[in-house]
C-alpha cells in the first residue's frame, strides 16, 4: 500500500494509522504486528484504490454526520470527501461579500482529522446560487462571481485536493455549446476567468471542470473536450475534468474511450458524483466504471454521491450501501474490480506483435473496433469501425511480409486489409481482398505506449477512422500520418 500511494495519501494514511494505534493498549506490540503485515487484497474501497494510486470518495451531508452508522461507513470506506451542498455558493456566501464557512468547515475538518482529502464543490454553478446573485447580471454578476471564487478558494487554500471551479456550464442535447445562464451571459470567457482566479487563490489545488451527461463520447462531452483543448493550448489553468456519472440502467460503450480522450489532452479525469439506478445491471455498471477508471492512468479517483441508498438525492437506490448500511452487490463488484485492477493504469494493449495471435484493433479516438462491414466475405467489401463485440469480423492476424511489414488478415473472410485500387490518395478506401502479396496489402506497425500506427507500404499513408468519426459504420481509409488518435490502434489479443 505504501509503495504506490501518492505522497499525500501516504502521509494521511500514517496519520490515520497513528491515531488508531494510540487509542489501543499494547501499543508497541500492535505497531510491530501492523508493520510486519504487508498489504493483502484490501478490504475497503479507499484502501484498495490507494493501492492503485487512486482515491475512492463519497459526498457527505453535514446534517447526517451525527448518524453513527452513516459516519462510521464514511470513515471506514472512503479517503476523499466532497461536501454534498455545504461549499456551494448559496451556502458559503448567503449575502453578498459575507461568507459563511461553518457547515463547509464541519465537513472539511472531519475529513482532514480522519486522514481524508477533500474535493471542493463547487465554486460557480448556475444552480444553488444565492438569491442576491440570482438578481445580478452583466458586469455586476461577473465581478461578484470572481470575488466569490477568490474568497472561497483563498479561505480553503491548502485544504482542497481538487476544486470543481465551474459546474455544469454546457448545454444538454446536440449543440455541444454552452448552457444559457446569467453567468454565461456575462461573456463566454467567464469560465476561463474563474479558472485564472482560482489558480491565483490556491495554486496547490487541482482545478476541474465538472459536468453530467458527459459519460460517453457525445455532443456535450465533445464541446467540453474542445474547451479543455483550447484552454491547454492557450495556457488557461485547468488540471482535471470531472465526469459526474449519474447513471441509469445502461452505460455508454465508449465510457473508457471518453475518459482516455480527455486524459490524452493532458488533464486528469475524476469520476465525481457516481450513482447508478438500482436494477439487475447496477453492480455491472459500477464494475464497468471502476475498471474504466483503472484502465486510464490519468483517471485518478472515483467519488460516489452519498453513502447509503437512503442518503441519496435520488429515489432509485443508486448507491453502494442499503438503507441499513449493508454492503450491496454493487459494493462487492467495485471492491473486486479495484483489487483486480492494475496499479499503473495500463491500457491493456499489446506492445509487440505475435504473428500466431488474433487481435481486435480498437481505435484510440472512438473506442470502436476495426470490422468487416456486415460480415461480408467478398473481395472489395468495405472495412468500417463498429462497437466492439469480439466477433470473427473484428479479429485480425498479422503475417510478416519482411522488412517490418505485415499482412493483416480477417478471421471471418481470410482476406487481407487492402488499399482499394492501389490508391495513393488521402481518403483512399480500405477494403478486404484476396491475398496477392501486393504492397497495398502490407502495413508497417509501430507501437508506442500501447498504440499501433499502421502505415501502408504502397502509399506511405496511415490507416485511420475517416474524419475521426465515433459512429458505428464509419469508414476506414488511408490518410497522411499525423499521429492523430483516430490513426492509433490498440491491439487487444483475443486468441
Ligand atoms: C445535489 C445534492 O445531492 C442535493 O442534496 C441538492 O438538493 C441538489 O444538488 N450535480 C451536482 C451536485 O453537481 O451538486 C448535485 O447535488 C447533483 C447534480
Amino acid at each position: 500500500m505504501m509503495r504506490t500511494t501518492p505522497a499525500q495519501l501516504h502521509q494521511n494514511g500514517w496519520r490515520r494509522q497513528a491515531a488508531a494505534l494510540v487509542a489501543v493498549t499494547g501499543l508497541v506490540l500492535t505497531m510491530l504486528v501492523a508493520l510486519a503485515n504487508p498489504a493483502q487484497a484490501a478490504s475497503t474501497l479507499g484502501a484498495s484504490a490507494a493501492e492503485k494510486g487512486r482515491y475512492f470518495g463519497t459526498a457527505i451531508a453535514a446534517g447526517r454526520m451525527s448518524d453513527s452508522t452513516y459516519i462510521g461507513i464514511a470513515n471506514r470506506e472512503f479517503n476523499m470527501i466532497t461536501a454534498e451542498n455545504e461549499m456551494k455558493w448559496d451556502a458559503t456566501e448567503p449575502s453578498q461579500n459575507s461568507f459563511s464557512y461553518s457547515r463547509g468547515d464541519q465537513i472539511v475538518n472531519w475529513a482532514r482529522n480522519n486522514g481524508k482529502q477533500v474535493r471542493g464543490h463547487a465554486l460557480l454553478w448556475h444552480a444553488q446560487m444565492p438569491g442576491w446573485a440570482q438578481n445580478l447580471s452583466g458586469s455586476a454578476l461577473r465581478n461578484a462571481a470572481i470575488n466569490h471564487v477568490t474568497k472561497v478558494a483563498t479561505y480553503y487554500r491548502g485544504k482542497v485536493h481538487s476544486w470543481d471551479v465551474v459546474n455544469e456550464a454546457f448545454a444538454d442535447g446536440g449543440s455541444g455549446g454552452r448552457r444559457d445562464s446569467s453567468l454565461q451571459r456575462t461573456g463566454n470567457d467567464w469560465i476561463e476567468a474563474a479558472f485564472r482566479a482560482a489558480r491565483a487563490a490556491d495554486p496547490g489545488a487541482k482545478l476541474c471542470y465538472n459536468d453530467y451527461n458527459t459519460d460517453g463520447i457525445n455532443a456535450k462531452s465533445t464541446g467540453i473536450y474542445n474547451m479543455v483543448r483550447d484552454f491547454k493550448a492557450r495556457g488557461v489553468p485547468i488540471d482535471c475534468v470531472g465526469l459526474q456519472s449519474h447513471l441509469g440502467t445502461s452505460i455508454a460503450s465508449d465510457y473508457q474511450a471518453n475518459i482516455q480522450r480527455f486524459a490524452d489532452l493532458g488533464v486528469d479525469v475524476q469520476i465525481t458524483e457516481l450513482d447508478v439506478q438500482q436494477g439487475s445491471n447496477q453492480a455491472n455498471i459500477y464494475q464497468t466504471v471502476t475498471r474504466a477508471c483503472l484502465a486510464v492512468a490519468r483517471c485518478t479517483g472515483i467519488t460516489v454521491w452519498g453513502v447509503r441508498d437512503t442518503d441519496s438525492w435520488r429515489s432509485d437506490n443508486p448507491l453502494l450501501f442499503d438503507g441499513s448500511g449493508n454492503k450491496k452487490a454493487a459494493y462487492t463488484s467495485v471492491l473486486n474490480a479495484l483489487n483486480a485492477g492494475s496499479g499503473g493504469g495500463g491500457d491493456g494493449g499489446s506492445t509487440s506483435i505475435d504473428t500466431g495471435a488474433w487481435y481486435v484493433l480498437v481505435n484510440r479516438n472512438s473506442g470502436k473496433a476495426l470490422d468487416v462491414y456486415n460480415l461480408a466475405t467478398n473481395d472489395g467489401a468495405r472495412i468500417t469501425q463498429w462497437s466492439r463485440n469480439n466477433g470473427n469480423q473484428q479479429q485480425w492476424q498479422f503475417t510478416s511480409s519482411g522488412d517490418g511489414y505485415y499482412e493483416i488478415r480477417s478471421r471471418l473472410s481470410g482476406k487481407n486489409l487492402d488499399v482499394s485500387g492501389r490508391s495513393t490518395a488521402d481518403g483512399g478506401a480500405i477494403v478486404q481482398w484476396t491475398d496477392n502479396n501486393g504492397a497495398n496489402q502490407q502495413w508497417r506497425a509501430t507501437i508506442t505506449n500501447g498504440y499501433a500506427t499502421l502505415i501502408s507500404r504502397h502509399s506511405g499513408k496511415a490507416l485511420e477512422v475517416q474524419g475521426a468519426s465515433t459512429a458505428d459504420g464509419a469508414n476506414i481509409v488511408q490518410y497522411t500520418s499525423w499521429n492523430g488518435a483516430n490513426q492509433q490502434w490498440q491491439l487487444v489479443r483475443v486468441g
